[in-house]
């Protein structure tokens, strides 16, 4: 649990609800969390995704770990530590996002079962709809885009999850969406997500 540090503060509660904003918007807020190994197709699922539910009229917007690095979590490295601190923040961030009406999809490793669980936690657990990203790690390796992989297997790279012996990834045990990223296309994976948010009534059937 992170330390509460500032005092004398207190919560100041608006006049919108959060029902209210979401017929604003005309939708269900929720987070769909991917989840899933470097280079197994979260921040490509996530992105195809974000532009279908745009253009069906939704307002979606993509938190992805490569991104969200770049600024908020620059201060952030790959330690357990570290990776707990960049979900929690993604976290609050997701809960704001869905109070404020969106429908928000995440793309970061959260290799730690713990930290997704908090993050689940702190959403509100039927909001959260945790997407499993899977695709074994030689797929993975072998796509590499950015050539992390091969530097983590030479040692240049850290802490590289999957390769680096103190950096696992923990799979989802019990995930809404399981997608086998390895031998399904992306739009097959949008589709599955897109049916999925139908079926529970997050997303009427077009
Ligand atoms: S997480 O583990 O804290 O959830 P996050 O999704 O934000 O990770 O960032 C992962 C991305 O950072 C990877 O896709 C990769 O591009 C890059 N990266 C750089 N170093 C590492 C590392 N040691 N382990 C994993 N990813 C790394």
């Amino acid at each position: 649990m992170t330390e509460q540090k500032a005092t004398n503060i207190a919560w100041h509660l608006g006049h919108v609800t959060r029902e209210e904003r979401a017929l604003l918007m005309r939708q269900n807020p929720c987070c769909i969390w991917l989840t899933g190994l470097s280079a197994s197709g979260k921040s490509t699922i996530a992105m195809a995704l974000e532009q279908v539910l745009i253009q069906r009229g939704h307002a979606a917007y993509v938190l992805d770990g490569d991104n969200v690095r770049h600024g908020l979590n620059k201060n952030l490295g790959f330690s357990p530590d570290d990776r707990a601190e960049n979900i929690r923040r993604i976290g609050e961030v997701a809960r704001l996002f869905c109070d404020a009406g969106l429908i928000v999809i995440t793309a970061f490793i959260s290799p730690y079962r713990e930290d997704r669980q908090k993050a689940r936690a702190l959403i509100a657990p039927d909001d959260f709809i945790e997407v499993f990203a899977d695709a074994p790690i030689n797929v993975c390796a072998s796509r590499d885009p950015k050539g992390l992989y091969e530097k983590a297997m030479r040692g240049e790279v850290k802490s590289f999850t999957g390769v680096s012996p103190d950096a696992p990834y923990e799979p989802p045990l019990n995930p809404e969406i399981h997608l086998l990223t390895g031998q399904i296309s992306v739009p097959e994976c949008v589709s599955a997500i897109l049916d999925y948010l139908v079926q529970q009534g997050i997303l009427h059937a077009r």
